[in-house]
């Protein structure tokens, strides 16, 4: 245990964003790939579950882990390959989201600028195949290189292997992979996606518009929306947008004419903003107050966090949810499906 730096009883309060008292019984850090076959062995030797942690940004935890948490530590970034229209540029799973953003942009590697701002790492960028602005991972992945949890075998998946969906992929459905690295192929000509609302501000330009100005205005938008997960506990949005079936939108749009409806271009559903469903649910006053963000009621925050933060907080935080998921259904007959993993 000594060799493989593993730590016991490890607090990891300050390891992700909600900031809630949380403690794991094995945890380490993983900075070398040629680590994980010691940690699953170890793991398997005292039949201990494990959990892979990134940037912490993406989950609710709300009792003590009872296995082995690894958190990916993984650094590199490199050029592998270079074509007159695009670079194929490898990262190392651990690193850090935004940071890695901003490094393409300045090194002329275009695409990922809507999605600025997105706290996490780039492993966990992956597994929930982040999205914003109409902009997400999935279509600038080439390759992801991960280890098996259950035989230690490394696998590289193609785009198509990965299962992406919204919010989705294949990593995080089936739990039984760390991802590594990531194949990410960029383009060398920036073209902008202007599709979302207050964005389209940018369309008026009279110069040419650049990557870094799309990432500035993405980065003044969600400063404007989202909480500072640096002061303020939180997951980013807790709910996925539910997707319901035109029929069923046109029924709801007769009863709340100002209830906002997104159609996906070429898909038989429509999307209705978890956050509107959740502002115009019976969720009492007490409720909104405590754990809603009040600028946007998808955000689901711990306000105590850096103080003295209860340890019933994650469980209440929990009841709270599931008593939006019954509003919710109750009021507009909708399942709200958690995109944040409560553990
Ligand atoms: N709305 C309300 N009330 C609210 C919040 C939102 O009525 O309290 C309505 C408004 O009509 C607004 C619409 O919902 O126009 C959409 O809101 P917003 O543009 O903030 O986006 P969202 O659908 O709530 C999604 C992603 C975000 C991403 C934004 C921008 C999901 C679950 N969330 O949020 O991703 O940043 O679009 O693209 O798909 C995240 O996943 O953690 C995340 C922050």
């Amino acid at each position: 245990m000594k060799d493989l730096a593993i730590q016991k009883n490890v607090s990891l309060q300050d390891r992700h964003t909600f900031g809630l008292p949380w403690k794991s019984r094995f945890f380490v850090e993983l900075e070398k790939e040629e680590q994980i076959a010691g940690l699953l062995n170890f793991a398997k030797s005292k039949e201990l579950p494990v959990l892979i942690l990134g940037g912490g940004s993406n989950m609710l935890p709300t009792e003590t882990y009872k296995g082995l948490v690894i958190q990916n530590k993984l650094t590199g970034r490199e050029v592998i390959k270079e074509t007159k229209t695009f670079s194929l540029l490898q990262v190392a799973a651990g690193e850090d989201w935004h940071k890695l953003v901003l490094w393409t942009i300045k090194n002329e590697m275009f695409g990922l600028e809507n999605m600025s701002l997105i706290p996490g790492t780039v492993g966990g960028a992956v597994v929930q195949n982040i999205g914003a602005y109409d902009v997400d991972i999935q279509r600038f992945i080439y390759s992801v290189t991960a280890y098996s949890l259950n035989t230690g075998k490394k696998k590289v998946f193609t785009r198509d292997e990965c299962k992406f969906e919204y919010r989705n992929s294949i990593f995080k459905s089936s739990d039984l992979w760390v991802v590594t690295s990531v194949i990410l192929k960029l383009s060398k000509k920036f073209k902008p996606v202007l599709t979302y609302k207050p964005l389209q501000i940018l369309q008026s330009s009279t110069s040419e518009l650049t990557a870094k100005e799309v990432s500035r205005e993405v980065i003044k938008i969600r400063r404007s929306k989202l909480p500072d997960w640096n002061r303020v506990g939180t997951a980013g949005s807790f709910f996925a947008n539910p997707r319901v079936s035109k029929t069923k939108a046109r029924r709801l749009q007769k009863l709340y004419p100002e209830m906002p409806l997104f159609y996906n271009y070429g898909s038989t559903k429509a999307t209705i903003p978890a956050g509107w469903l959740i502002e115009h649910s019976s969720l009492s006053e007490k409720n909104r107050k405590e754990f809603l963000y009040h600028k946007h009621a998808l955000i689901i925050v711990n306000k105590e966090k850096g103080g003295d933060v209860s340890i019933t907080k994650g469980k209440r935080t929990v009841a709270v949810v599931e008593r939006i998921q019954s509003k919710v259904s109750q009021g507009f007959g909708i399942d709200l499906r958690p995109e944040v993993r409560i553990f």
